[in-house]
This record gives structure tokens, sequence and C-alpha cells, in this order.
């Protein structure tokens, strides 16, 4: 009998990235409640490269990031093909992390340029979903800024940038989530980057992982629209053996220290974009779920009100989620690369034994 399935508990490997040992998320030994407070480009720096930049390492690094968030011409010839397809944001991605790796000198790219290519393919999905113009950087901004500014249209305010780039510091990485471990898996055979983010991003669609925040936001319209009592809602779900997205979490189970931050963000959010009514229902039925199955918020529980008051279409929730872990997933690629083996473990076969085949009459 196997008792840790889902590998639960189970150590696969060392790595030196974040930890959540005893419940405390640490990126490279700072604990997140104090690095959500530094840049975005700092925190990339901290996960790739294991240590802060100094001041001009930094700046040299934000506007190298900068200058690298633009994408050749035949990718943006063939997104603007695809992303207009009916299908889900995240199945577009998919196809665009793959077609990312396929333009011409593509076996150059290395981490800066994959990012930044992966931050702006997502922001043209995003406007070309929404027949709107492509919009091209501004190489006096920031990464966060322009990441907002390619998305929405708008320049973002000081406050609604520094607001995001803490939601993309506390998305950034996560040990060996999903995701993360699927990246590692193609890394250990030594496939290239793409390859391993294309494999990323379809273990992020799923809703028991980074699909959960469009879940969320969709339970929040369908008792708002449908003025549903959110409590008979709740038990509606769970009598039917539904999950309620956005609670629970494999490592913690007294609190995601994620969630407490995005809560802070998402209530002066809903402040300046009149959207208070969703996260009052979000308190009763954070309040509800914990008085009655001691179930926490996680991290995409609030999040998904925060990508609602960007002005963010509840389908593009996930990607912006895979945008911030694209951050991690290279940390991790890398680390594998460099210090991995070939990932190949093994299972106990519980089907039949001792059968032999006989060739049928009549067979040839
Ligand atoms: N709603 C209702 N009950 C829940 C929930 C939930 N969201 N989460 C856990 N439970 C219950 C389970 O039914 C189970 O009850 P039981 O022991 O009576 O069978 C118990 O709590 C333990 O839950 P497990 O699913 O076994 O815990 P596990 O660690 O395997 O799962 C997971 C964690 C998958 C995140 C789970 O909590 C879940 O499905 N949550 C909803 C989906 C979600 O929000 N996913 C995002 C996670 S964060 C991230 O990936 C970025």
């Amino acid at each position: 009998m196997v008792k840790n399935h889902g590998l639960a508990g189970i150590v696969v490997d060392e790595t030196k990235i974040s930890s959540t040992k005893n419940a405390h998320l640490i990126y490279v030994g700072y604990p997140i409640e104090e690095i959500a407070q530094a840049s975005f480009e700092e925190v990339v720096f901290l996960l790739w490269y294991k240590h802060l930049p100094k001041q001009t390492e930094l700046v040299a690094f934000r506007q190298d990031l900068v200058n690298k968030m633009v994408l050749p011409a035949e990718t943006i010839r063939l997104l603007l093909y695809i992303a207009k397809e009916p299908q889900h944001p995240m199945s577009i991605l998919r196809t665009t992390t793959s077609l990312l790796g396929t333009t011409n000198d593509v076996e150059h790219d290395e981490p800066p340029k994959i990012l930044a290519k992966m931050l702006t393919a997502i922001a043209a999905i995003i406007r070309i979903r929404d027949n709107e113009p492509l919009m091209e950087i501004d190489p006096d901004l920031g990464v966060v800024e322009n990441f907002l500014l390619m998305m929405t249209g708008k320049k973002p305010s000081k406050r609604l940038a520094k607001m995001f780039s803490t939601v993309m510091i506390l998305h950034a990485d996560h040990e060996f989530n999903a995701s993360t471990f699927t990246a590692r898996v193609a890394a250990s055979t030594l496939t290239d980057y793409y390859s391993c983010l294309t494999a990323a991003v379809c273990a992020l669609k799923g809703p028991l992982h980074g699909g959960a925040n469009e879940r969320v936001f969709e339970m929040l319209e369908t008792i708002q629209q449908q003025q549903i009592d959110p409590l008979k809602y709740l038990q509606d779900q769970l009598k039917a053996k539904r999950k309620i997205m956005g609670f629970g979490h494999r490592i913690y189970k007294d609190g995601d220290p994620r969630a407490r931050i995005l809560k802070q963000i998402a209530a002066e959010l809903v402040q300046t974009t009149d959207n208070q009514v969703y996260y009052q229902l979000q308190i009763k039925i954070a309040d509800y779920m914990f008085a009655r199955f001691n179930l926490h918020p996680n991290v995409d529980y609030y999040t998904a009100l925060i990508y609602h008051c960007i002005g963010l279409e509840k389908e593009t929730f996930t990607m912006i989620f895979a945008a911030c872990r694209t951050v991690g997933w290279l940390a991790h690629i890398m680390e594998q690369r460099q210090e991995g083996s070939l990932i190949r473990p093994s299972s106990v076969y519980i089907g039949p034994t001792g059968r032999h085949y006989l060739r049928r009459v009549g067979d040839h």
C-alpha cells in the first residue's frame, strides 16, 4: 500500500530557491512577509542568482528585462490569429508558450528574455481577446508597470504598481508545487526551457492548482448576480461533494501567509474600484469555511478579486498566475539543469498478475 498519495510529505530533492518548512514561506532565506515589500525585479534577481542585487546591478537588470519585453514580428502575427480562437486563454497560453520556442535564434534565449517574452505574450493575448490594439513598452517604466500598461492600455498609478508588484512577488515561487515539479521533471531530461515552461503551464491550468482563481470569482459572481444566500450556496456545493475554490492547501493547514497579505491588498483596491460588495461576500464565505471546516483561504482566493478590480476578465486570471510563476519555473529549471539528475520515480504495481496470452484460433 502506498501511504503518501499525491507524493504528500515526500521529499524528492533539495533546492536553494524557496522553502515552506513549518508552513513559513521563504525565498532564498527571506521571509515572504519581508521580501514581498521589495521590488519585483529584485525578487526575480534573488530567485535566479540567490542574492539581492546591488543598486547598479538592479538598475541594469530592470532595464535589460524591460528592453526584452518585445515579441518577434512572426510571433505577433501568429498570436493575432490564435488568441482570437474561442478556447480558454490558458489553452491559448499553452500553445503560445510552445510557439515562443519555435522562432529563429530561440536556442540562445536565456531566462531574462524568456520571462520578458512570456509577460508580453500574456498581455498581448489579453489585448487581442479584448479587440484592443497591442501596446508598446515604455522604457522609462519598470517591468510591473509595463506589464500592467500592456494588459490594460493605461499607465498604472504608483500605488497600483506597488500593490501589483507585491501580488507578482507572492506568486513568483512556491517550492515543489505541481507546476514547478512538472517543469523540473521536464528539465531533468535536459529538454529546452520553452518545453519545460509549456509543461508547467499545462499543470497550472487545472482547477486544483492555478485554475482555482477563476472559479473563485465565478462563485462570487454567481452568488451576487443571482442574489443567492451565500451560506446556502456553500452548503449546496458541499452537499454535492464539490470543493469550495480558493480554500485549503496541501501545506498551509493553519492559513496561507500569502493570502493574509493579499487580503489587505484586496481590501484597499475594492475601495477605489467600488467592489466592496464582493469583498464583504468573501469575508462572509471565509468566516463560514473557517468556523465550519477550519479551512482557510489560499493564494487564489483574494487574488481573484484583485484581478477583477484591475479590470481583467476572470478567464484570464490563471494566465496572470502563470506570468508571475514563470519567475519560479525558470529558477527551478536552471537549478534542475545545473544540479539535478533524471527524475524517474517508481510505483507499486497493483494490477493483475500471472496472466498468459494465447493466440485465438483464426488470428494471424
Ligand atoms: N472545500 C471543501 N473541502 C475541502 C477543501 C475545499 N476547498 N479543501 C479541502 N477540503 C477538505 C477535503 O474534502 C478533505 O476532507 P475529508 O478529509 O473529509 O475527505 C480535507 O479537507 C483535506 O483535503 P484534501 O483535498 O485531502 O487536501 P489536499 O492537501 O490533498 O488538497 C487542495 C489541497 C487540492 C488545495 C484542496 O484544498 C482543494 O481542492 N482546494 C480547492 C482548490 C483550490 O483552491 N486550489 C488552489 C490551491 S493553491 C494553489 O495551487 C496555487
